[in-house]
């Protein structure tokens, strides 16, 4: 039996290897202190900020290290409840429901929400997460041409007639394109065909707007976006994710989000943390200011340099590599120069790509030492 799993695992792997798609776990490298991360999602540098790291320790000490249950059990904690209001109130909603992860968010929320007789209309580019979502629901589901309003309506038009409730899903910010979706634009297509909306704010929550709230709400659509979705991971330098809504989607979502209802509640640890990186991202707006000047910087030395960059509309800047095997022999270039740059390849995105993301931290001698890096990979690159 052990023989035929065996056989199995190697034929998959060895496949993934032909294909320079096998993925490796790198904590030696990123452990050396040479190394500079230029991937990371920690976009204010926010995860290692000591004030989170002391709130986290006292809201252990208070109510400990885990939950020991979850939310419906015993492990809900006022920590958990005061944070779910300070979450609402910062993105406008009625309210909002802490999850364990963005993941979990994403795909509880949609397979509660939507079934066999509904359809999802689904941005061809959504988050693994989304797609997962999709799949447990058991609604039918079309993919429209990535950010393409063109095609999202015509999909509606010649199918929305034949199913209950429909779902349009869109991140706001794309996490492996950097590219920003037109959220006016959406709104209006979902009034129109009697449509919901969910907009996935991983990659803008703690960025955009005037207090860091994200791009729903510095367009001010806070009302008008029934379901927001956002990540605690990422800006927030910390872990889990909330749904923010209405009461009443908040209510459903307690009844029936199965990573909600079944699993560990979020750390209470982690809950102080949050509460303090809440704090910081309202009120340190340098934070944000210093982030895209960073990636403005970025930017400009890619485009002086001839790379091609997939969007130039976020903090995300993504170079477009010719292939696996030569973005894998980039990743490794620059990594010996103490870079660290992930090589992104299917099946998380369509074409391979070197995924830079800016972030607050990084000091001018970094960039500096990025720039002249990068000029040497231009010029590797002509040679491979
Ligand atoms: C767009 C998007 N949604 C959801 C997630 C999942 O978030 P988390 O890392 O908190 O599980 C990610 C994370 O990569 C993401 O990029």
């Amino acid at each position: 039996m052990n023989d035929s799993l065996n056989k199995f695992l190697s034929h998959k792997l060895d496949i993934l290897l032909k294909a320079d798609l096998k993925r490796e776990l790198n904590l030696p490298k990123i452990t050396n202190k040479q190394i500079i991360n230029f991937c990371s999602n920690d976009y204010l540098g926010l995860s290692k900020e000591k004030s989170l790291i002391e709130a986290a320790y006292q809201s252990a000490l208070e109510f400990g290290i885990g939950a020991g249950a979850s939310r419906l059990i015993s492990g809900n904690t006022k920590l958990h409840s005061d944070l779910e209001i300070e979450i609402a109130t910062f993105k406008g909603t009625e309210n909002a429901l802490l999850f364990n992860s963005g993941y979990d968010a994403n795909i509880s929320t949609i397979a509660a929400l939507m079934s066999k007789p509904d359809i999802i209309y689904s941005d061809e580019l959504n988050h693994s997460s989304i797609l997962s979502g999709i799949k447990l629901s058991d609604a039918n589901c079309l993919n429209y041409n990535h950010l393409c309003l063109k095609s999202l309506e015509e999909k509606i038009k010649s199918t929305r007639f034949q199913y209950r409730n429909a779902l349009i899903i869109s991140e706001s910010i794309f996490s492996m394109d950097g590219d920003m979706a037109d959220l006016k634009a959406l709104i209006s297509v979902a009034e129109k065909y009697n449509c919901w909306l969910m907009i996935d704010e991983a990659h803008s929550t703690g960025l955009f707007g005037e207090n860091g709230a994200g791009l729903i709400k510095s367009l001010k659509l806070e009302n008008r976006i029934p379901i927001q979705m956002g990540t605690c991971s990422k800006a927030f330098g910390c872990q889990g994710a909330y749904i923010a809504g209405n009461n009443l989607l908040i209510e459903f979502l307690i009844q029936r989000a199965k990573t909600f209802i079944y699993s560990t509640a979020l750390s209470p640890a982690i809950c102080g943390a949050l509460k303090q990186s809440l704090k910081l991202i309202s009120t340190e707006k340098w934070r944000r200011e210093k982030l895209f000047e960073n990636a403005d910087k970025i930017k400009t030395i890619c485009k002086n340099l001839d790379y091609k960059i997939i969007s130039q509309d976020s903090q995300i800047i993504c170079l477009e590599m010719p292939n696996n095997k030569i973005a894998l022999k980039a990743a490794e270039f620059l990594l010996k120069q103490g870079i660290l740059i992930q090589a992104i390849r299917p099946p998380t995105v369509k074409k391979a790509r070197l995924r830079i993301t800016a972030s607050t931290i990084y000091t001018k001698a970094q960039i500096n030492h990025l720039a002249s890096n990068l000029t040497d990979l231009q010029m590797a690159l002509s040679g491979w």
